[in-house]
């Protein structure tokens, strides 16, 4: 089964499972490069499967670290001396990120960070995508971050969106439950802060409402029992999560979470969470005369389909469902002695701080902590 993106941004494929990854592969390229995670690749079940398909002769690239990096000028020149036709790549939005950066190095000869001046890009090599995580939603965006000295840019362009992407739940079952929990709160982060934002659109909105229902429904399931069912829910979810943040970009729970992520190694999805809740009660508090705004009369949207009774009562809900999971609720419950909540807010993204529909100020978002 296969489908094309219906919104503005897009006529990008995406499939069910990888029977199309070989047939495409088979059909239209000689000489693929797999972008693939260290240890993900053989840990998701992939790599059985794909060098099943295509034997063990295979040009693979192998991304480890914690962070997404520019990838080396002399890495790039042997990669490129094998003169790929495509890039496939296999892993979490990590390894996703980078085959995006390859793409731009590859086909794009910009051979390095200061170059990825995206403006005169012409034509990079064809993505395909293959995502073992059900949480960043990379496939579905235009977007790839990478982290210099520690601090988090994103680079964004139309052509960053993979051509392809294969969705098969079977490589998700073997994720780590704390990383099966992060991945899954960053799906419901993506999708609660994009109806939050001054870009959200019907459409947006919509797929979002839609979405947050089937992951908050999902992510426990799956936290509990691994059953495949969720899993391949909580796949579809991220993808979908993925398309809204395309549309309206990420918010400020994400704009606090890159410094918690990059200087103390919380994972991306708790470090967001911990201020999704304090965020949407801030803003329900500010929706008086906002009716023709879709943002605000999202909140209530919200309230509904997740069926907590009080508008204003988000981030009571929130927090009970990550103590449900047993996700950590406070900067407190994460262990972290010497980081404190005006160390986090001086550090803001402020790129992503800007998509808030009201202007916060930095007592504002460091309250944002208070449990
Ligand atoms: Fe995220």
């Amino acid at each position: 089964m296969s489908y094309t993106i219906p919104n503005e941004l897009s006529s990008r494929k995406i499939h069910s499972g990888l029977d199309s990854l070989f047939e495409i592969l088979k059909k239209s390229f000689q000489r693929p490069l797999f972008v693939v995670g260290k240890t993900s690749f053989a840990a998701s079940g992939a790599e059985k499967i794909v060098r099943n398909m295509l034997g063990d002769v295979l040009n693979i690239h192998e991304v480890g670290g914690r962070l997404p990096e520019p990838p080396q000028p002399s890495r790039v020149q042997e990669i490129d001396e094998l003169r790929p036709d495509c890039i496939v790549a296999i892993g979490g939005g990590h390894v996703i990120d980078t085959a995006k950066l390859l793409s731009i190095c590859l086909g794009g000869k910009n051979r390095q960070w200061e170059e990825f001046k995206l403006e005169c890009v012409s034509s990079l090599l064809p993505l395909l995508v293959v995502p073992t995580t059900a949480g960043s939603g990379s496939e579905a965006t235009p977007f790839a971050v990478v982290y210099i000295n520690g601090v988090k840019h994103s680079v964004e362009h139309s052509t960053l969106l993979p051509d392809h992407v294969f969705l098969e739940p079977r490589l998700v079952l073997t994720n780590p439950r704390s990383m099966a929990l992060a991945s899954g709160l960053d799906v419901i982060s993506h999708c609660v802060e994009s109806l939050l934002s001054p870009k959200a659109t019907v459409q947006s909105s919509e797929i979002a409402l839609s979405t947050v229902c089937s992951a908050v429904k999902s992510l426990p399931i799956f936290a509990q029992t691994g059953r495949l069912d969720a899993a391949e829910k909580l796949l579809w979810a991220s993808n979908k999560a993925g398309q809204v943040i395309a549309t309206t970009r990420t918010n400020v729970p994400h704009a606090l979470s890159y410094f918690l992520t990059a200087q103390h190694g919380v994972p991306h999805g708790c470090s967001v969470a911990l201020t999704l809740g304090s965020f949407v009660d801030l803003l329900s508090g500010a929706t008086v005369n906002r009716d023709n705004e879709l943002w605000s009369v999202n909140i209530k949207r919200l309230a509904r389909v997740l069926e907590y009774s009080d508008p204003a009562g988000f981030g009571k809900w929130w927090r009970t469902f990550l103590s449900g999971l047993g996700v950590a609720t406070s900067i407190a419950s994460l262990g972290l002695q010497a980081v404190d909540a005006q160390i986090i807010a001086r550090n803001v993204n402020l790129e992503r701080l800007a998509n808030s529909p009201v202007q916060l100020t930095q007592m504002d978002l460091e309250r944002l902590f208070d449990d």
